[in-house]
């Protein structure tokens, strides 16, 4: 990868099939605590641990610096868009937690922000794609871009183990195969 906003896209690539394992799950009524773990896991460590840490502590601050505001136009809606993304992921956790304690409602809990999650990180992966990041190759220099490649690195290389970047794709994937 040449570029941050490369770097980025190609993190997308899962994010989006992750999405997508979520919405086939709804629509098969998967009813599996360990699977529902494994996907909230997958948001947390890798979609907002790694990939939203690269954006919100490294490229939006950057952009910052060539005047993009954080809290008012493109890259705050982005930031409010992570928020709304967590908060979904919070209700994922609260219906699991009611499928340990036999609520069957906890079901419907998780698949309403199952889908709920897998719309808006679409949404959002598009308008990133599509304008974001088309706005940051414009102002970010080459030797801008390359570094924050090497700050991306740094932020994937601190993570190791269950949930780096490897072993996140690689257990996407097997959802994938699972699922899609
Ligand atoms: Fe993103």
């Amino acid at each position: 990868m040449k570029t941050a906003t490369q770097n980025l896209e190609h993190d997308h690539v899962y994010i989006l099939q992750l999405t997508e394992i979520m919405q086939a799950m709804v629509e098969k009524q998967v009813n599996n605590i360990e699977h529902f773990e494994l996907v909230v896991n997958l948001i947390r460590k890798f979609a907002d641990g790694i990939h939203h840490a690269k954006e919100e502590d490294l490229l939006f601050p950057k952009m910052g610096e060539k005047g993009f505001s954080p809290v008012q136009g493109p890259v705050a809606v982005m930031l409010s868009e992570h928020v709304q993304g967590r908060n979904y992921v919070q209700g994922m956790i609260d219906g699991i937690e009611m499928l340990r304690q036999d609520d069957s409602e906890g079901l419907e809990v998780i698949y309403d922000n199952m889908d709920g999650y897998a719309e808006l990180l679409q949404n959002h992966i598009a308008k990133e794609n599509g304008v974001l990041f088309r706005m940051a190759d414009q102002v970010l220099s080459d030797d801008e871009q390359s570094s924050l490649l090497i700050q991306f690195d740094e932020v994937e290389a601190e993570v190791t183990g269950e949930f780096s970047t490897a072993s996140s794709i690689a257990k996407i994937t097997e959802l994938a195969a699972l699922y899609l």
